[in-house]
C-alpha cells in the first residue's frame, strides 16, 4: 500500500500539469510565472535545457520547437535596432525593412538630467525593438567615464554613479514595458577597451560598492531589468562574464535579481567556470558559428556538449542547468511568450521627434561670451560652416552601436532646413579623416587613398571665414577606429586631425566663432580662450541636423549639463595622474579610488575647463536661498530642501537644479560632496518655482569596508544646492543624529 501512495506520489509530481481548457500550464499566461516555469522545466529532456544556454546564431538562441517555446532574438543597442547580420557573421544580411531611427548616444541622454527625457527614449526604441521581432535589447550601458580615452564612454552615462543611476531606470521600464527586456552591459568595471579581452581590474571595494556598482544596483533593483551582459575584462581573476562576485554573490544574492545573465559576445572562456559562476546565456563564442570541426560551432561552445558531458559525467549538477533554465525561461515569459505584448511600431515620425527632443534636452552650451548664441537672424546674412563633423554621418561606425538608420539630419543639411533663404551659407570641410574603421566595410580604406591636403583644406575654410558674419565650426571626434568607438581607445586627449591649429587659425581672422563639438568624450580644448562660444552637441541620431540648428537659432533653449568633467589636460584625470591607465596589459590598478571626476577635482582643488554638471542657458536663473525642513536628522527621518529659483532673463528656459552633499567629519575620507539630487524645471521670464529635495539617511551612506555594508556616521553635513559642481548657488546644513 506504502509503495502504491509512493508511486502515485512519484506520478503526480512529475508528470505534467494540463489546465482545465486542455492548456498545459506553462502555456496559460493567466497562471503565475513561477508556476509555468516549474511545469516547461519538467517537461524538458536534459539535451534540451542545455541547448537554451547557448546561441544558435550570431543573434539568436535556441528555444523548445518540441514544446512550442520559441527561439529568442537579441539585437544592439543601445542607441538603435542594428540592421539585420547574416546567420553566423557580423556582417549585414541587406534587408530593405531594418532601416530604424536612431536615437542619440547615451552621454547626450545623461547630459538631459531629464528622467522624463530617459522614460521617452527608452518606450521608443523598446517599440522599435518589439516591430523588429527582438526579444532582448542589448543595452543601456552604464559603466562610470573613468577616463576620456576609453573609446565606449559614448555608450554609457558619465562620471556620477548617482546620476546614472537615476536615468537608467526609466531607459529600462520604458523599453521593458514593450515585452523587451532591457539588456544593462557590462557588467563591470569595463572601463577601458584596451586590454578590455582580458585585463584584470584592482579596485578596492569602497570604489566598487560607491562608484561602479550603484546604476548596476538601481537597473536590477529599480528599474527590474530582466537581463544583464557580462563585461569582457577580469575581476578577482575571473572573468566577468563568469564571475563568482560579480554574477553569484552581488547580482544574483545580494540584489536578487531573478533575469538572466548573457555573455558579452566572445567573453565566455571555461565551461566549469560559466556553468558555476553566474552565467546563464553563451553568445558570440566563436564568429563563424557553422564551420567548427564536424558539427556546428554552436554545439561546441562551454555551455553546449562540453557542459552536456560534464553533467552526464557528474562533474556538474544538473540543478545548476535547471537554474539557467528557470532564468531563462522566466525571460522568455516576459518577452517572446508574452501574450499581452504590444506590436510596437518602426521608422516612425514619433520616435524621431522623441529622439530630436532628446537631443535638444541633451545639447550643453559650454561657454557663450558676449551671446554670440543664439545666431542674431538681423545681423547675420552671411554663415560660414566649417568642418568635417558638419556633414559626416555619425550613426555609422563605433562598433557594436553601429546603425543602418532610415536618415541622418547632418547639421549642414539642419542648418539649411531652418535658416533657408534668410542668409547665405557657405561650406568648406578644413580638415579631413582618413577612413580607418576597419571593421565595417563601408570603411574599408580604398586602394590608393592619400590623406587629403591639410594646408589646402585650412586654407579653403579661412578664405570663407575672413568676410562670414558668423562661423560655425563642427568638429570633435567620429565613430573611426581610435576615436569614440568600441575595441580601441583613443591615443590621445587633443582633437586630431589637426582640429586644434584650424580652429586657432579661423579664430584669428573671425572673432564671431562658435565651436560645435560632435563626440561621446571630453576632449581639450587650447583654444579655450580664443572662441567666445563653445557647444557640445554630442552624437545625436537621425534628427541631429535639425536639433543642433534649432538651438544655434534660438528655437530652443540650451538646458543640458555635463554628466562627465572636461579637464584641461589628461594628466588632470586621476586615473591618469594616481591610477594606472591602461595597465601593464594583465592588470589595471584603480588607485584613485573612490575619487573620480569631480570628487577628485573637488579634493585635488583642479581647475577645469568645464565641470561636472556645468551647462549654460540663453537666459539667466536666479538661485535663493536654501532652507531645511528641521536641523537635524534622526534615523528613518525625512528632510527636505526647498530653494526658489528664478528666470531673470528675456526668455523662456530650463535649469537643472542640482544637490550636492558632503560629510563634513567622518572616520574615512569622503568626497567634499556628491551628487543626491536634481530636478529639470523649466521657467517663462520673471517665473520663480520652488524646487524641493528630500534627503534620507541612505543619501549620507558610504561603504565601509571594515564591515562590508552602508554606514552614516553622526555629525555635520552640508547641503550644496546649485547650477553644477562648481557653481554652487546656496549651501546650509544640519546634524545626523
Ligand atoms: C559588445 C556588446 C554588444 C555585442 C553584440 C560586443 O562586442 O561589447 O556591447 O552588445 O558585441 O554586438
Amino acid at each position: 500500500m506504502k509503495k502504491l501512495f509512493k508511486l502515485l506520489a512519484i506520478i503526480c509530481l512529475t508528470t505534467p500539469v494540463v489546465a482545465q481548457n486542455n492548456t498545459p500550464v506553462y502555456l496559460d499566461s493567466s497562471k503565475p510565472i513561477e508556476q509555468r516555469i516549474e511545469d516547461a522545466l519538467q517537461r524538458m529532456t536534459l539535451e534540451e535545457k542545455v541547448k537554451l544556454c547557448h546561441a544558435q546564431s550570431k543573434f539568436s538562441s535556441y528555444g523548445v520547437p518540441r514544446l512550442g517555446i520559441p527561439e529568442l532574438w537579441m539585437s544592439d543597442g543601445p542607441h538603435g535596432i542594428r540592421e539585420e547580420v547574416l546567420w553566423d557573421e557580423w556582417k549585414g544580411a541587406a534587408w530593405t525593412s531594418d532601416s530604424c531611427i536612431a536615437f542619440p548616444a547615451l552621454t547626450c541622454l545623461a547630459a538631459t538630467w531629464d528622467v522624463d527625457m530617459s522614460a521617452l527614449y527608452g518606450k521608443s526604441i523598446g517599440e522599435e525593438a518589439r516591430y523588429r521581432g527582438k526579444d532582448v535589447l542589448l543595452g543601456p550601458g552604464v559603466n562610470i567615464y573613468r577616463t576620456p580615452l576609453n573609446g565606449r564612454n559614448f555608450e554609457y552615462m558619465g562620471e556620477d554613479p548617482y546620476l546614472s543611476s537615476r536615468m537608467v531606470v526609466p531607459y529600462i521600464k520604458g523599453v521593458q514595458q514593450n515585452g523587451v527586456a532591457a539588456c544593462v552591459k557590462h557588467f563591470a568595471l569595463n572601463n577601458q577597451e584596451k586590454y578590455r579581452g582580458h585585463i584584470n581590474v584592482e579596485v578596492s571595494d569602497r570604489a566598487l560598492y560607491e562608484i561602479y556598482l550603484p546604476a548596476f544596483k538601481a537597473a536590477v533593483m529599480d528599474g527590474g531589468a530582466w537581463s544583464i551582459m557580462g563585461a569582457y575584462n577580469q575581476y578577482k581573476g575571473q572573468h566577468c562574464c563568469h564571475n563568482q562576485y560579480l554574477l553569484n554573490d552581488i547580482l544574483k544574492k545580494d540584489w536578487k535579481f531573478d533575469g538572466a545573465v548573457i555573455s558579452d559576445w566572445g567573453g565566455v572562456h571555461d565551461t566549469y567556470q560559466a556553468a558555476n559562476y553566474g552565467l546563464d546565456l553563451e553568445m558570440g563564442t566563436w564568429t563563424d558559428g557553422l564551420s567548427w570541426g564536424k558539427t556546428d560551432a554552436y554545439s561546441n561552445y562551454y555551455l553546449a556538449n562540453p557542459l552536456l558531458e560534464k553533467i552526464k559525467s557528474g562533474e556538474i549538477k544538473e540543478e545548476v542547468v535547471n537554474d539557467k533554465v528557470r532564468r531563462l525561461l522566466r525571460m522568455m515569459f516576459r518577452t517572446s511568450m508574452n501574450t499581452n505584448k504590444p506590436w510596437g511600431s518602426f521608422g516612425t515620425e514619433e520616435h524621431a521627434l522623441a529622439g530630436r527632443a532628446i537631443a535638444q534636452n541633451g545639447i550643453v552650451l559650454l561657454k557663450n561670451d558676449k551671446d554670440l548664441l543664439p545666431i542674431n537672424p538681423d545681423k547675420t546674412k552671411k554663415i560660414a560652416v566649417i568642418g568635417e563633423n558638419a556633414v559626416k554621418i555619425m550613426t555609422l561606425g563605433g562598433g557594436s552601436s553601429s546603425l543602418k538608420v532610415k536618415y541622418e539630419v547632418s547639421p549642414l543639411e539642419g542648418l539649411k532646413n531652418r535658416i533657408g533663404n534668410a542668409a547665405e551659407i557657405t561650406y568648406a570641410t578644413g580638415y579631413a579623416s582618413p577612413l580607418t574603421d576597419k571593421r565595417d566595410p563601408k570603411y574599408v580604406v580604398p586602394e590608393g587613398y592619400k590623406a587629403p591636403d591639410a594646408e589646402k583644406l585650412m586654407k579653403e575654410a579661412i578664405d570663407i571665414a575672413k568676410d562670414a558674419d558668423i562661423v560655425l565650426f563642427f568638429g570633435g571626434l567620429n565613430k573611426n577606429e581610435n576615436q569614440d568607438s568600441e575595441g580601441t581607445d583613443r591615443l590621445s586627449y587633443n582633437l586630431p586631425y589637426g582640429q586644434d591649429k584650424l580652429i586657432t587659425e579661423l579664430a584669428k581672422v573671425n572673432k564671431n566663432i562658435a565651436v560645435i563639438i560632435i563626440s561621446g568624450n571630453a576632449v581639450a580644448m587650447p583654444w579655450v580662450k580664443e572662441v567666445p562660444s563653445i557647444m557640445e552637441a554630442w552624437f545625436s541620431g537621425t534628427e541631429s541636423g535639425n536639433a543642433i540648428a534649432s538651438v544655434l537659432v534660438g528655437d530652443v533653449n540650451p538646458s543640458g549639463k555635463l554628466p562627465m568633467t572636461f579637464a584641461v589636460k589628461l594628466e588632470d584625470y586621476p586615473a591618469h595622474l594616481v591610477g594606472e591607465y591602461p595597465g601593464d596589459s594583465i592588470n589595471v590598478k584603480y588607485n584613485e579610488g573612490i575619487f573620480v571626476g569631480y570628487r577628485w577635482m573637488d579634493k585635488n582643488k583642479t581647475k577645469t575647463l568645464f565641470p561636472f554638471g556645468h551647462g549654460l542657458s540663453y537666459t539667466k536663473f536666479q538661485y535663493g536661498k536654501a532652507t531645511l525642513s528641521a536641523p537635524a536628522m534622526r534615523d528613518g527621518d525625512v528632510l527636505t530642501v526647498s530653494i526658489p529659483v528664478k528666470n531673470i532673463g528675456k526668455v523662456r528656459g530650463k535649469e537643472v537644479v542640482q544637490l550636492y552633499i558632503g560629510d563634513e567629519k567622518c572616520s574615512v575620507e569622503r568626497p567634499l560632496k556628491e551628487l543626491k539630487g536634481f530636478k529639470k524645471i523649466e521657467l517663462a521670464p520673471n517665473e520663480e518655482k520652488v524646487v524641493e529635495f528630500n534627503i534620507t539617511l541612505d543619501d549620507l551612506k558610504f561603504y565601509d569596508e571594515s564591515v562590508h555594508d552602508w554606514k552614516a556616521e553622526q555629525g555635520k553635513f552640508n547641503v550644496f544646492v546649485g547650477a553644477s559642481s562648481t557653481d554652487i548657488r546656496s549651501a546650509v546644513n544640519f546634524t545626523l543624529q
